[in-house]
């Protein structure tokens, strides 16, 4: 009989590997294949744009408000990835000389991060093509990881964890169910979830090792900088949230009145929030993460933090 050779699945970082090879796409290929973004369809579920919860917009408003929040949506990755794919590259060098399989986990998770900006890149065009001019996606990739990448590694993985995990639940709840999402844009969400998958376990290895290595002060450390970046997150979604409402709301063919205009930017905040925040702490296995890695004092801190923007 031959010998057992060392099975991926004892290897976590392993199987991240095998996962990797498994699904890996291209977008071309595989997931744009000629199409364009069509406009007859929501782009995101009303779980997350909340859009059904504003009866006094018609079924097309309520669609083109889905559509710019999807638009929004997929910039925000693109954003996000520009910070993850500079950490895991920064992780790397941890690995170097070390285990080789947590290396090349971490690489593929690079290259991954790194074609998911050019998709989101490419959406971003298609949807521009078939939407009026005046959109605007405010913050910029780079100043947002400059700002991010400042604090430490175990606030940045947190953060990451729980963006990847969200980014899964929110696939599989809430897009994948959903016959009335562009066929497209229910693709672009697909084949970015099949590699989310993996990133989503190695963020949390890598987080579980560098929390293995801090100190009580560098754990404290850690917490502070994470309810940081939590505010920083919200800066955006306020900004954001904002500008697209008011573009949508530029957009319709009459008038609001200004309780509906501010009912609009309201929605338009508590989606983002509940994209962003609140389905990563509810949806997920995040808060189990995180609390079993603090103390006491330190969850009693995060949750007085999160609690005004849940
Ligand atoms: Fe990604
Ligand atoms: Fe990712």
């Amino acid at each position: 009989m031959n010998a057992p050779i060392r099975s991926e699945t004892t290897n976590p970082y392993a199987r991240a590997i095998a996962a990797s090879k498994r699904v890996r796409w291209d977008i071309d290929h595989d997931v744009l294949r000629g199409r364009s973004l069509e406009h007859e369809h929501n782009y995101l579920p009303d779980g997350l744009t909340l859009a059904h919860t504003l009866e006094f917009l018609s079924a097309s408003e309520r669609r083109f408000m889905s559509q710019v929040q999807g638009r929004s949506y997929t910039n925000m990755f693109g954003l996000v990835e520009r910070f993850i794919n500079t950490k895991v590259l920064e992780l790397g060098k941890h690995h170097f000389l070390g285990d080789q399989v947590a290396l090349e986990a971490l690489v593929r998770f690079s290259d991954e991060e790194l074609k998911h900006q050019e998709l989101f890149r490419r959406v971003e065009r298609l949807a521009a093509s078939g939407m009026p001019g005046g959109y605007r996606f405010l913050p910029d990739a780079n100043a947002v990881a400059r700002v991010v990448l400042e604090r430490s590694s175990w606030a940045v993985l947190a953060l990451t964890c729980h963006i990847e995990l969200f980014t899964l639940a929110h696939y599989k709840r809430s897009i994948e169910p959903d016959a009335r999402l562009s066929p497209l844009f229910k693709d672009i969400l697909m084949f970015h979830w099949k590699e989310e998958s993996q990133h989503a376990v190695l963020d949390e290895l890598e987080w579980r090792r560098v929390d293995e290595a801090s100190s009580p002060d560098q754990r404290e450390q850690g917490v502070t900088d994470l309810l940081a970046l939590v505010a920083a997150v919200d800066g955006i979604l306020q900004l954001q949230s904002a500008a697209d409402a008011d573009y949508v709301q530029g957009h319709l063919a009459r008038e609001l009145s200004p309780g509906e205009q501010a009912r609009l930017r309201d929605t338009f905040l508590r989606a983002y929030r509940y994209q962003y925040i609140g389905s990563g702490i509810e949806l997920t296995r995040f808060p189990e993460i995180l609390f079993g890695l603090v103390g006491d004092a330190q969850a009693a801190r995060i949750k007085a933090a999160l609690g005004p923007l849940l």
